[in-house]
């Protein structure tokens, strides 16, 4: 989506089922998030320092949670810049397709799962932020 805007992506609340015993969070398709899940994947052992994402989606949109520990993903889509901590398991950032996103500040043992809507595809990706300021602008 050329013309979305760091406005369009939110933070959503999950489900959050207390029990003594520990607690669950639920993911819905179409009823929590405004798509549906064709793939899941995770972030883990991400080392001190390091950066991921550093791209965009033409298509696809995501919900980004921290599953376990936290980290920040900033948001930019060429105009705006927004960024979110991330360090709940029952919060989910949802990214809607034409945004530039960079994560950081990986806390130790940090689990980032990202519900996507598509299945992986090279040709979804833009990974040079001049070409993403193009794609944008057109
Ligand atoms: P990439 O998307 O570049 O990671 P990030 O943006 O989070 O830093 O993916 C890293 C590598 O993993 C890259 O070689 C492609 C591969 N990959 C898949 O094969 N399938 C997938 O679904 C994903 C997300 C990545």
């Amino acid at each position: 989506m050329r013309d979305s805007c760091v406005y369009d992506c939110t933070m959503i609340e999950l489900d959050k089922h207390h029990h003594e015993k520990g607690n669950i969070s639920v993911v819905e398709n179409d009823r929590t998030i405004p798509f549906e899940v064709k793939r899941i994947y995770y972030l883990y052992d991400v080392p001190g320092g390091e950066s991921r994402g550093g791209h965009a989606h033409k298509e696809l949109s995501q919900l980004i949670v921290a599953v376990s520990g936290s980290f920040t993903v900033t948001l930019d889509d060429g105009k705006v810049k927004r960024t979110f901590l991330l360090n709940r398991p029952y919060q989910g950032l949802y990214v809607v397709s034409g945004i530039w996103r960079t994560l950081d500040d990986f806390s130790s043992g940090a689990v980032c799962l990202v519900l996507a809507s598509h299945i992986y595809d090279v040709n979804d990706y833009i990974r040079v932020y001049d070409n993403f300021l193009n794609y944008k602008h057109k």
